[in-house]
C-alpha cells in the first residue's frame, strides 16, 4: 500500500510538537501535478511559523516548507506543460503568476497559508511550478523559491541592478547570500556585514568587495559612508529590521533603495523620518516574488552557471535539527532537507 508523509505542526507550536505523519497519498485532478518531493530547503519564516511567531491565524494541521524541488510522478489529462520525470520547483507562491502583487498572492504562500512541500508527495496548480535549471541538483535547486527570488525582485526587478551599482547586504544568511551571487553576476559592487569574520572571509570568496564586521564596528554606517566616499549605497537588502533599519537609512544613497525584507532583530521601534524625507530614500517592501520573476531569475541562473550556496544539508527525520541549526545563525547560506534520493 503507498503511502506519504508529511511534517506537520498539528496542535502547538514548537520544533519539538511538530509531527511526522502518515498523510493519505494525493490523487492529482485533471489539471494538477503529483510532484514527488526530492529536497526541500529552509527559510527563517520557517523558524518563526513553527515557534508560532509568524501569524497567530495559521491553518493546523499545516505541512511546513515553502521551497521544494522534486521530479514529476503523473498529471492530469488536462496538464501540457510537464510530464512524468521532469524536475520541478514549487512557487512561493501559488497564485502570483506575473505583474505587481495583488490581494491573492498572500493567501496562496506555501507552508503558511495554505499545506507547504516538506511532505514525500504534493499536488499542484502546474501554474505553481517551473522547471529547475539544468546544472543544478535538487538540493541546489530548492535553495531558490523564497530566498534567491526576494533578493531577485528587490535588485533586479524593482531596483533594476545594473554594472557599476553597490548594494549593501546584512549578514550571511540565505537572501543575502543570492543578494551577494546576484551582484556578482550583474557587474555591481557589494558590501556584506557579518558577525563573524570567518564568514566575511567566505563572503570575499564569493565576490564581496568590501566587508564589515557589525560586532566589531557597530556603527557600520559609517564605514558604508568611507567605502563610498560618502555617496551611500544604491540598494540595501534590510533583513535586520527595526534594529538596523536606522543605519540602513543612513548608508543609502539620496534616491538609493532600502528593500524592506526582514526582521531578524525585530518589528517595529520609533524611526526617524527625516533621512527618509531629506534624501528622497525609497521605501520598498519586498514580499518574495512572482512566478515571473522566478523564471527571469532561473535563466540568468541557468546562464551563468550559479550554484547556490548550502550551509548544510539534513536527513528528513532531522527537520528539528536543521531548525535548531537555523535558530543558532552559524550557517552560511542554505539549511537543505533531503526528503528523498
Ligand atoms: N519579505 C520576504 O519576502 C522575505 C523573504 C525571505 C526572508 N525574509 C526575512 O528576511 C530575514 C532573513 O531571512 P533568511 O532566510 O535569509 O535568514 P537566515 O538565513 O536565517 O539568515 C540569518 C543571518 O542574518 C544575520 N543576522 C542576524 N542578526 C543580524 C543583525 N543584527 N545584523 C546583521 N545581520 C544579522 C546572521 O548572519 P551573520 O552570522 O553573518 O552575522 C544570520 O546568520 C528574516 O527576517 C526572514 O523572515 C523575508
Amino acid at each position: 500500500m503507498p503511502s506519504a508523509s508529511a511534517v506537520r505542526i498539528t496542535k502547538d507550536f514548537s520544533i519539538d510538537a511538530l509531527s511526522f505523519d502518515e498523510i493519505e497519498v494525493p490523487q492529482p485532478g485533471p489539471v494538477q501535478v503529483l510532484v514527488a518531493i526530492k529536497a526541500v530547503s529552509l527559510n527563517y519564516r520557517d523558524l518563526l511559523i513553527v515557534m508560532g511567531r509568524y501569524s497567530p491565524n495559521l491553518p493546523r494541521p499545516l505541512v511546513i516548507g515553502s521551497d521544494g524541488a522534486g521530479e514529476v510522478v503523473a498529471v492530469g489529462e488536462g496538464v501540457h506543460k510537464f510530464a512524468p520525470g521532469d524536475r520541478v520547483i514549487g512557487a512561493f507562491f501559488q497564485n502570483w503568476l506575473s505583474g505587481g502583487i495583488d490581494p491573492d498572492a498572500a493567501p496562496s504562500a506555501l507552508g503558511g497559508s495554505i499545506d507547504g512541500v516538506l511532505a514525500t508527495l504534493r499536488v499542484f496548480d502546474p501554474r505553481g511550478l517551473v522547471p529547475l535549471p539544468a546544472h543544478l541538483s535538487f538540493e541546489e535547486a530548492s535553495t531558490l523559491p523564497c530566498a534567491a527570488v526576494t533578493a531577485w525582485n528587490a535588485l533586479v526587478s524593482t531596483a533594476h541592478l545594473k554594472s557599476g551599482d553597490t548594494v549593501l547586504l546584512l549578514g550571511t544568511g540565505g537572501v543575502s547570500i543570492f543578494g551577494l551571487q546576484f551582484a556578482a553576476m550583474h557587474g555591481a559592487r557589494a558590501i556584506i556585514t557579518s558577525g563573524s569574520d570567518e564568514k566575511l572571509a567566505r563572503a570575499k570568496s564569493l565576490g564581496a568587495t568590501d566587508t564589515i564586521n557589525y560586532k566589531k564596528t557597530p556603527e557600520w554606517q559609517k564605514e558604508v559612508m568611507r567605502l563610498t566616499e560618502s555617496r551611500g549605497v544604491d540598494n540595501v537588502l534590510e533583513v535586520g529590521g527595526a534594529g538596523t533599519l536606522p543605519r540602513s537609512l543612513r548608508s543609502v544613497r539620496p534616491g538609493g533603495q532600502v528593500s524592506l525584507i526582514g526582521v531578524l532583530t525585530g518589528i517595529s521601534e520609533p524611526l526617524n523620518l527625516g533621512p527618509i524625507i531629506h534624501s528622497s530614500i525609497r521605501l520598498q517592501g519586498i514580499y518574495v516574488g512572482s512566478v515571473e520573476m522566478f523564471e527571469a531569475m532561473n535563466r540568468a541562473i541557468a546562464a551563468h552557471k550559479l550554484k547556490p550556496v548550502i550551509d548544510r544539508t539534513f536527513a528528513f527525520n532531522r527537520v528539528g535539527e536543521a531548525l535548531r541549526h537555523m535558530e543558532s545563525a552559524q550557517h552560511f547560506g542554505k539549511i537543505v532537507i533531503r526528503v528523498a534520493e
